[in-house]
């Protein structure tokens, strides 16, 4: 992605790896300092994804991947630091995909983190030309949390077909919804379209209604944390109640994903297992505690949307149905195949 760095246009990734330390963008900081930390072992990685500085469920598998890569040059026990970093946490696919992936490539876990993150990269790349095809001229575009190259090492999921779509002189619009409580949408899908010169407004979490109603809003494009056998998929929480809307106001609802976010392990998202995380993130805004010290709060971080929302998944294979996902299936195991 194109940044601004110390004034000068540089093309940087998310997450990227100088053996034996992972570099990220600590994107806790932005869009007020565009800061690039240092991870130097898995017990830093694990800080880095459990306190958000890396999030958005690819980049946290591509930082996964390297970390495995890291813990085997530093000498670490393999099975201990895949422990670790599988417990920083829960819902992101990618997270458990990518440990698995470069941990069945035993003696070569730096060359196949690395191999990991390019195929990211590259599937990014695909679901923006993908997503592209639903995108017409002059299209107004809602969407939720931050699915953009921040979230997915580069390009993005839900704001890659937009950049695309952008690059190919089509005229659009995007409504980012705020995305309380961390405000991933006001803070960094605001940042990357601005980034991109893509016009757009940011919107409280509770305004899509209203748009709905004025019919302000054509089509919706979110992306995904896992999606289940059957097309059920956690999202950021908020995106189950945009699906609803898109639904009554009979509006195409498309979720962008890479197939490392696909558990074809599980049947149906009553299987999603839901983050929980600490009620201070509902009781303050930025760093101010807005609510009364006696009252507690209630923190899921993600939600699941049943399939039937679901217009279609775009992925760097095609765009599927929901029930047409066990066409996808044969993929989802190409890495782990020896
Ligand atoms: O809690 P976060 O910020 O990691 O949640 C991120 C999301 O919900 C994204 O929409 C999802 O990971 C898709 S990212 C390409």
């Amino acid at each position: 992605m194109k940044v601004n760095l110390n004034g000068k246009i540089d093309d940087i990734r998310a997450v990227w790896y100088e053996s034996p330390v992972i570099k990220m963008i600590d994107q806790r900081l932005l869009p007020k300092e565009l800061k690039i930390i240092d991870i130097r072992n898995t017990q830093e990685l694990y800080n880095a994804i459990k306190d958000m500085a890396i999030r958005g469920a690819p980049s946290i598998g591509a930082a996964a991947a390297y970390g495995i890569a890291q813990a085997k040059v530093l000498g670490e026990d393999l099975d201990n630091a895949a422990r670790l970093i599988k417990s920083s946490r829960p819902t992101a696919y990618d997270l458990f995909y990518a440990v698995d992936y470069v941990l069945s490539h035993k003696g070569q876990e730096e060359e196949y983190a690395k191999k990991y993150v390019e195929s990211i990269v590259e599937k990014s790349r695909k679901i923006g030309l993908n997503g592209n095809e639903v995108i017409k001229n002059q299209t107004r575009i809602l969407t939720h949390c931050n699915a953009g190259a921040l979230a997915s090492v580069d390009y993005g999921t839900a704001l890659a077909p937009i950049r695309i779509a952008k690059e190919t002189g089509k005229k659009l619009f995007v409504w980012v919804d705020e995305t309380r409580p961390r405000l991933q949408g006001a803070k960094l899908t605001a940042w990357e379209l601005l980034q991109e010169g893509i016009s757009h407004k940011i919107i409280a979490d509770n305004a899509a209604g209203l748009l709905f109603s004025r019919d302000q809003i054509d089509m919706v494009i979110v992306g995904a944390d896992r999606i289940a056998s059957n097309g059920d998929f956690a999202n950021k929480i908020g995106t189950y109640e945009k699906a609803v809307l898109a639904h009554e106001h009979g509006k195409e609802f498309y979720v962008a994903a890479p197939i490392t976010t696909f558990d074809f392990s599980i049947e149906d998202g009553s299987k999603i297992p839901i983050e929980e995380r600490s009620e201070d993130e509902v009781k303050k805004i930025g760093s101010e505690f807005i609510a009364p010290d006696g009252s507690s709060a209630y923190n899921p971080a993600f939600d699941v949307t049943p399939n039937k929302y679901v217009t279609g998944f775009i992925t760097e294979y095609g765009i599927f149905k929901p029930n047409e996902l066990n066409r996808l299936k044969k993929f989802s195991k190409e890495y782990l195949e020896p």
